[in-house]
């Protein structure tokens, strides 16, 4: 029962990341199902005939949420395949200038921007844009093998990518402007995330882990009440709560305004004038933005809902053995495994549940293998927030075409954690080392997770 009384035990079919909390009541199902349709409906640009869906860009990514969040679970990155390369669309590049200057540097350290954007691409590229606008470009990935020898005799090949933008639509990017593409994470038991406490979260920080491993919070400023708080969500952990990274998609990823960003054309700079110029999808009869505060309601309900599926084969010996060996390997001084839920949570479904989603919400430095030089609030380069693993056994099952890490280079369970430096270095060694049995075992269990 690893998200609480929630967790589902459903037929385990692509399907499986999909489905409503078992402890939801019958209100919040309602909202769920509502929310589940917003999260999938494909919205379109204005003037449009179907009027509650549209308003889409000027720019966009995609033009649903399930286009990257792939049927809940995870996005695609291109095929490895040079050959194969289709449009990234769920590889999300975020942009930023490097904070030199020491005003710029104050607006970041006051949390006021989590970084600064290019001065003509704003802070992601879109890939897409409406019937007349330009689209801001196209990213491209080579892929680089990095051969890693294990002891026993194996081998394992890891992709080392590096990124390019094709097709610019608005002249070179600014040439200090850095790249950090990002891949859309699964969708699972996000209000239980949510409903960790705070003090649980930085008790993690305070702690000696061992390994030399100590992670840090990420803290920003809530662009509506202007507090710091703590992030939670994204691979850099630069978004506090659910709702925030819902709205924060609406307006980058799709171009769709909402009471918490309630510009039209989201993520259009200045300098792109015809954006500007465009029509939006504002409805006087809705209220003055694309995505009204009702309709933003229903998908937060849903984005914090979806059920954890049930772990398989928990009792297998190999499974067990496996389990030991995740211990021993100190890979929980960052997967932190358990945790029991705030009693006064927002939501009763995610009041004192005890959940195993094996993360502490941090940011370590993870090496430079991971490292970009795009760095985000209080978050470097080289810091990344430890994903859940709960779940993470049945990637596959849910988008055959998933793979692992913030961009997706890892196409195994195994390369991921090959790819582990920094402070992780040491769990990451400590798996090299192992017997080719043992590092089967391992593997059995995150994929009973
Ligand atoms: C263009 C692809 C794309 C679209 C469309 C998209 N997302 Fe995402 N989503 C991402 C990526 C990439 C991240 C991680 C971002 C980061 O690390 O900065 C993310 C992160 C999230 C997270 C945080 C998850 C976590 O575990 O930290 C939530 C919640 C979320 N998205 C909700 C939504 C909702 C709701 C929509 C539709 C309104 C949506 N997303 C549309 C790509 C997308
Ligand atoms: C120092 C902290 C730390 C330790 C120790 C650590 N991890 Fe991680 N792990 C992370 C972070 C951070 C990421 C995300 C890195 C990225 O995406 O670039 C990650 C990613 C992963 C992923 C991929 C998750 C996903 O959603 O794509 C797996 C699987 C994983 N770790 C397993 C392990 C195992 C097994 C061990 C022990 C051998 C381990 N980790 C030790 C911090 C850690």
């Amino acid at each position: 029962m690893q998200g609480g009384a929630g967790t589902v035990n459903k037929i385990v079919n692509a399907d499986i990341y999909s489905h409503p909390a078992a402890n939801l009541d019958f209100e919040g199902r309602q909202e769920f199902m509502v929310g589940n349709g917003l999260f999938r409906k494909d919205w379109v640009s204005s003037p449009s005939s179907t009027q509650a869906s549209d308003g889409l860009g000027p720019l966009f990514n995609a033009r649903s949420c399930q286009g990257c969040h792939v049927k809940d679970g995870r996005g695609t990155v291109p095929g490895f395949d040079p050959l194969e390369q289709n449009d990234a669309v769920a590889l999300l590049v975020r942009l930023s200038l490097p904070a030199s200057a020491e005003e710029a540097r104050q607006r970041i350290d006051q949390g006021e921007v989590a970084s600064l954007p290019d001065p003509v691409y704003g802070h992601q590229l879109q890939p897409f844009a409406v019937a007349g606008l330009p689209a801001e470009g196209q990213i491209k990935i080579d892929y680089e093998e990095i051969p890693v020898r294990l002891s026993g005799g194996e081998t394992s090949t890891l992709m080392n990518p590096s990124y390019r933008i094709e097709n610019l639509g608005y002249g070179p990017l600014h040439p200090q402007t850095r790249l950090s593409p990002r891949l859309a994470p699964p969708m699972l038991g996000l209000g239980l995330l949510e409903a960790i406490h705070q003090d649980d979260i930085l008790a993690n920080a305070a702690r000696d882990h061992g390994d030399g491993v100590s992670g840090r919070a990420n803290w920003i400023r809530d662009p509506q009440t202007g507090q710091q708080v703590l992030g939670r969500f994204n691979w850099k952990a630069g978004q506090p709560t659910v709702a925030h990274q819902s709205a924060n998609a609406f307006s980058g990823d799709m171009g769709l305004s909402t009471p918490m960003f309630p510009r039209h054309s989201g993520d259009c700079t200045p300098s792109q004038k015809l954006c500007h110029d465009m029509p939006h999808g504002a409805q006087a009869h809705l209220g003055e933005h694309e995505v009204p505060a009702r309709l933003m309601d229903f998908v937060t309900t849903y984005s914090e809902n979806l059920a954890l599926p049930q772990r398989r084969e928990v009792s297998d010996a190999r499974v067990l053995a496996g389990k030991k060996l995740f211990y021993e390997s100190n890979c929980i001084a960052c997967h932190v495994p358990k945790y029991v839920t705030r009693r006064d949570a927002e939501r009763p479904e995610h009041r004192f549940q005890l959940i195993w989603p094996y993360t502490d919400l941090l940011l370590h430095d993870m090496g430079s293998g991971l490292a970009s030089d795009h760095a985000e609030g209080d978050a470097s380069g080289r810091e990344w927030r430890t994903p859940p693993l709960w779940g993470i056994g049945l990637t596959k099952t849910v988008n055959p075409n998933a793979t692992w890490l913030h961009d997706g280079r890892a196409r195994s369970l195994l390369e991921a954690i090959l790819w582990h430096g920094g402070e992780a270095q040491a769990a990451r060694d400590r798996v090299v080392a192992m017997t080719p049995a043992e590092r089967a075992d391992l593997i059995r269990f995150l994929e009973s997770l």
